[in-house]
């Protein structure tokens, strides 16, 4: 089966090739670590290298400064929405609950046929509803791009958790998705790394290893397994037996999610 893949070739490595196709995928990570980079490496990289067309929704920024942020990393979004392959949908958490789902895109959708779609973030949506409500307005936005045959990524802000304890996103919806990448601020032996991880995703096998990941001026580039260490994603590493710390690490975001 084909793969939708990233073109960030470690991360694809990591992914068994690349996401499965029409999945919903859950980046989530604390400030800073790169969801929203990733997102729209993810589109344009959908658009030049794989020939998708692909739609950013986002609550949190202006188009302007979504085509200045990209074109510091040399992408040019404006050019792909002018020729129709991108379309970049700034809107309020509010419009998209009340077209219910993702029919305030019904419109970009037929317009562009898009591949890709990239919603940044659902954690923004969780400040305008409850957690049960959340959890059924996500599912029904997930359900909306997965009927349209689109490859779908939810960005997550989480908080950066303390040692030891675990939750992807704190309201319990991992289950809504397929695949889960965890972004997350380390401290080895007194500098800050960012650390990614692939926690869960349904139907495939996938690395599990923890790796090393850097924003540089071209985007997201994932490097070495953090081999040495365990507790790194708890936020207190130590070195040591590597294979039992992703164990510990599943058990656990399986018992609180
Ligand atoms: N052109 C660039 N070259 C290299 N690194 C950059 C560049 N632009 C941004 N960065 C790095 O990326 C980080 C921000 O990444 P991004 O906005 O994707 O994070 P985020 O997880 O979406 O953050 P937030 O939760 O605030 O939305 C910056 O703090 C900076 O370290
Ligand atoms: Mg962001």
């Amino acid at each position: 089966m084909d793969r939708v893949k990233t073109g960030i070739a470690e991360l694809d490595r990591m992914l068994g090739g690349g996401f499965m196709q029409g999945d919903a995928v859950m980046v989530a990570g604390s400030a800073g670590t790169g969801k929203t980079t990733l997102g729209l490496q993810y589109l344009y990289n959908g658009i030049t290298k794989f020939g998708e067309n692909g739609i950013y929704v986002t609550f949190e920024q202006l188009p302007d400064q979504i085509y200045r942020d990209a074109a510091n990393f040399g992408w040019d979004l404006k050019r792909f929405e002018e020729e129709n392959r991108l379309q970049i949908v700034c809107t309020s958490p509010n419009l998209l609950l009340e077209s219910g789902g993702g029919s305030l895109l019904e419109g970009p959708v037929k317009e562009i046929k898009p591949r890709r779609v990239v919603l940044d973030s659902l954690s923004h949506l969780a400040m305008y509803v409850g957690e049960n409500e959340l959890r059924k307005e996500a599912y029904r936005t997930i359900m909306w791009f997965k009927t349209r045959g689109l490859s779908s990524m939810f960005v997550w802000e989480s908080a950066q958790l303390a040692a030891q304890s675990f939750a992807v996103t704190e309201v319990g919806m991992s289950f809504l998705v397929d695949t889960i990448l965890l972004f997350r601020m380390v401290e080895i032996e007194s500098s800050m790394k960012k650390a990614l991880a692939v926690l869960k995703m349904r139907g495939s096998d996938h690395d599990k290893r923890l790796r090393e990941y850097e924003i540089t001026p071209q985007g997201i580039r994932v490097a070495a397994p953090f081999l040495e260490y365990e507790g790194v994603i708890t936020g207190s590493p130590r070195r040591a037996a590597p294979e039992n710390f992703m164990e510990m690490f599943r058990k656990a975001a399986k018992a609180r999610k």
